[in-house]
């Protein structure tokens, strides 16, 4: 099957030119002007952007979490994300307690295989560090599972304490991982959360109240720093505060390969969403939203490059039957939220519409970064030989947010009744049309596992402590 897409603007990270664009099977075959080439299919692209497809690195499909389930199925949410113009996802395979990493993975191979409607990887949820797991991290880095997600957050749950994340970064330096951080300071946020409730706030703005941007930023700090004495990179997930970005940009100043994401909630929604007493419910997620202060600095963060990507943290809980199980307790609320089908629209209307970002750096936060850091060598850019993962993008096209017409199984929109400008009008995942306007052509099973490439690690990471300090040793 080959397609022709003809006369679109090729948005890349570092280009933006006319172009038609072959697709032979699954590969881009051919990029040119005026391409002169037999198609089975052509494509009218005039007017709109020919861009790579979406990647979000942060989803959580069928998470088991807060005494419930995450509502979306790897075959409903990877098609709402293809209805949103995302073709790659990559999910967080979670470690039971006491049990391996690989006992996760198996796990969500089981959700994910013969069922996601487009490409997919894994990050490993560490839920439980300890040290018979090392050598297991070195074996799926092999695998192509390359990251690591820990967290500072949730004890008794998924915290790891300062030893056991050093351990972890100190594996990845010299394995060519990467730690992932949930860095909020879990203990001190459920002093506080107690307080709340003891002096009777019960009600979901207690959950933003109760996780003070401070305990973003401590978290943060510490982890840098466990991170510079492993010799490790370490990548932090939705990153929310000005306390915790402060901490990434001082990092990254003093040459630290410190990363970090942010997500749509983050940049369009405020602490306030989490008033108006229950349905505040429906915006309760971790670390919470933040006062508009703090949305202002993040897209500072986006715009310097201090941010490097956007991720969505897709987590729905239905707002009814879900989050309602937190009715007279905020911390009862199930934590997440939908967005994995609105983030390419959200950054491009708020980023691109708005003048804040170029449509290159657009592509880049929501395609190309993620290609690159989380080592998807095919995907995040139109050029040759690339998996013919291509949104046909309409820039100008006004559409409304709402729960009523998106595609993921969730009962609310976080940005129910909000118009934004630009849609994914045809979408191409490895090649195959799966989205034509509202005409959803893709199948369960389309999408491939995804074995992601280490990092090159360079051999000074690896020196063994007896060459580092030998006058201890022996
Ligand atoms: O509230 C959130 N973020 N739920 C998903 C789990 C996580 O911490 O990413
Ligand atoms: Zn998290
Ligand atoms: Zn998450």
């Amino acid at each position: 099957m080959r397609t022709l897409i003809k006369g679109g603007t090729v948005v890349n990270a570092d280009s933006m030119a006319t172009a038609d664009v072959l697709v032979d099977g699954e590969v881009i075959a051919l990029i040119g002007r005026d391409l002169d080439v037999a198609a089975d299919r052509v494509i009218d692209a005039i007017g709109k952007y020919v861009i790579p497809g979406g990647i979000d690195g942060h989803t959580h499909m069928e998470l088991p979490f807060g005494g419930t389930f995450a509502k979306d199925t790897f075959e409903s949410g990877t098609r709402a994300a293809a209805f949103g113009g995302t073709t790659t996802i990559i999910d967080f395979a979670v470690q039971p307690r006491g049990g391996t990493i690989r006992q996760g993975l198996d796990a969500w191979h089981e959700k994910a295989d013969g069922k996601a409607c487009i490409d997919y990887g894994f990050h490993a949820i560490v839920s439980d560090m300890r040290d018979d797991l090392l050598p297991e991290m070195d074996q799926l880095v092999q695998e192509g599972v390359t990251t690591f997600k820990l967290f500072t957050a949730y004890p008794g749950v998924f915290l790891s304490d300062d030893a056991a994340i050093f351990k972890a970064l100190r594996q990845t330096a010299a394995n060519g991982g990467m730690v992932l951080m949930h860095a909020e300071n879990g203990p001190v946020i459920d002093v506080v959360a107690a307080d709340l409730v003891a002096h009777g706030t019960t009600d979901p703005i207690g959950h933003g109240l109760a996780r003070y941007p401070v305990f973003e930023g401590e978290a943060t700090n510490r982890v840098i720093r466990l991170a510079q004495a492993a010799g490790a990179p370490v990548y932090f997930v939705h990153l929310s505060a000005k306390d915790a970005l402060d901490e990434v940009r001082r990092a990254r100043d003093a040459g630290q390969p410190v990363y970090a994401e942010t997500c749509p909630q983050y940049l369009f929604l405020t602490l306030d969403d989490l008033g108006h007493g229950f349905e505040g419910a429906k915006f309760v997620c971790s670390p919470p939203l933040r006062e508009a202060s703090h949305t202002e600095e993040l897209w500072k963060g986006l715009i310097s490059n201090d941010l490097q990507l956007v991720g969505t943290d897709h987590c729905p809980f239905d707002f009814h039957g879900q989050k309602e199980m937190g009715l007279g307790d905020f911390r009862k609320i199930p934590n997440g939220l939908p967005g994995v089908e609105t983030r390419v629209d959200l950054i491009h209307d708020g980023g691109v519409v708005s003048g804040k970002i170029s449509p290159s750096r657009w592509v880049e936060l929501v395609s190309t970064a993620p290609a690159r850091l989380f080592g998807l060598p095919k995907k995040g850019a139109i050029a040759v030989g690339y998996d013919a993962d291509i949104v046909v993008y309409d820039p100008t096209r006004k559409h409304v947010l709402s729960a009523s017409t998106h595609h993921m199984a969730v009962d609310y929109s976080c940005y129910e009744g909000r118009t934004v400008v630009g849609g994914s009008d045809v979408v191409l995942s490895r090649g195959l049309i799966v989205v034509e306007g509202e005409q959803w052509l893709g199948h369960a099973g389309h999408g491939k596992f995804q074995r992601r490439q280490p990092r090159r690690v360079a051999p000074s990471v690896s020196v063994p402590i007896e060459e580092r300090v030998p006058a201890l040793v022996g």
